[in-house]
Order: structure tokens, then C-alpha cells, then sequence
């Protein structure tokens, strides 16, 4: 009787345990989705192919792609990669900024480092020609009277 009675308190004890778990668990869960809320959201908007981009940034804050590491190891070493990543170029503008440090802030020779550097920048970091309105052609310009 009192084996019996020991068994019943320990299930019940158990089912309570259980209860607490499920309650703890469910709080949790409203926790999550309250702070996890708005990021969900923003990933939601990312339809924009240059949002999805963003998805492939490194913990270093560049696009992960070929020459990525070549890029941080001589580009990261005087100024934040933010520096870099705010800009878009084309190839020819890279290759002036890379000489204009070169000539007036120490950046040293980048030899074979240099074609690896500037092909991942004109490609990741390029002028943005998509989503924009064409360049106007043809205009008849007339003068004011
Ligand atoms: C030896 C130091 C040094 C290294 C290495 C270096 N930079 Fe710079 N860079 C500078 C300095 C100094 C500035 C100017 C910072 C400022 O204006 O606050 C600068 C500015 C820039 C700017 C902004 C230019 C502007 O017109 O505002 C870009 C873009 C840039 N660097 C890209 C690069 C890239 C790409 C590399 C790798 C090839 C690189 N930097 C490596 C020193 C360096």
C-alpha cells in the first residue's frame, strides 16, 4: 500500500517536472520569436538580388569569393575593410585608388597580389548597373531663351 503510494507521488512528481519543462519551454519560445521576430522580417525583404549578397560577407565584412583572402591580408592592415566595401568601382578606378595610396599613403607593391586584388574588387565591388534607369541618350538639348 504505501510501495504503491510512493509510486503514484513519483509519477505525479514526475508529471509535474514535465509540466514546468513544457511551461519553461514555451516561454522560451515566445521569447525567440519576440526578439527573433525582425530579423526574420528583414530576411523576408531580401528579394533584391544585391540583398543577397549579403549573405555571402565574411566575418571579415568582405563578399566571399576568389582573392578573398589576398584582399584582406593587404587591405585590411591600414584601415577597416568598411573602407573598401562602401566603394564600388571599375577596374581602372580600383587600380587608381591602389596607386594613389601607393603614391601618398605607403602601400606597398602588391605584385602578383595585385591582378588577384583588382579582379575580385571589379567583380564584388563594381559599379551598380542593374535596377537603375538607363543613361539618357539622344537628348535635343535647347537653349533658353
Ligand atoms: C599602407 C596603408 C594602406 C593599405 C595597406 C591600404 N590602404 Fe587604402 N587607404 C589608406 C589610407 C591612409 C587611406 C585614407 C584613409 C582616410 O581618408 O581616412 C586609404 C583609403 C582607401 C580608400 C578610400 C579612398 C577614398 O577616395 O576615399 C579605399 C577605397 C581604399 N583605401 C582601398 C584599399 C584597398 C583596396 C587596399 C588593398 C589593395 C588598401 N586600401 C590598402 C592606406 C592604405
Amino acid at each position: 500500500m504505501s510501495d504503491k503510494n510512493t509510486t503514484e507521488k513519483r509519477i505525479r512528481k514526475s508529471y509535474r517536472f514535465l509540466i514546468v519543462i513544457c511551461a519553461i519551454a514555451l516561454i522560451a519560445g515566445i521569447i525567440a520569436l519576440y526578439f527573433g521576430g525582425p530579423t526574420e522580417e528583414t530576411s523576408e525583404i531580401g528579394d533584391d538580388p544585391s540583398e543577397n549578397l549579403e549573405s555571402d560577407i565574411n566575418h571579415s565584412g568582405f563578399i566571399e569569393d576568389e582573392g578573398v583572402q589576398t584582399v584582406i591580408n593587404n587591405c585590411t592592415t591600414c584601415h577597416a575593410a568598411e573602407l573598401v566595401t562602401q566603394n564600388k568601382m571599375t577596374k581602372e578606378g580600383w587600380l587608381a585608388t591602389i596607386r594613389w595610396m601607393q603614391e601618398s599613403q605607403n602601400l606597398w607593391d602588391l605584385g602578383d597580389n595585385e591582378a588577384i586584388i583588382l579582379n575580385y574588387l571589379a567583380k564584388n565591388y563594381a559599379p551598380e548597373d542593374t535596377g537603375r534607369r538607363p543613361a539618357l541618350k539622344d537628348i535635343e538639348w535647347y537653349a533658353l531663351k
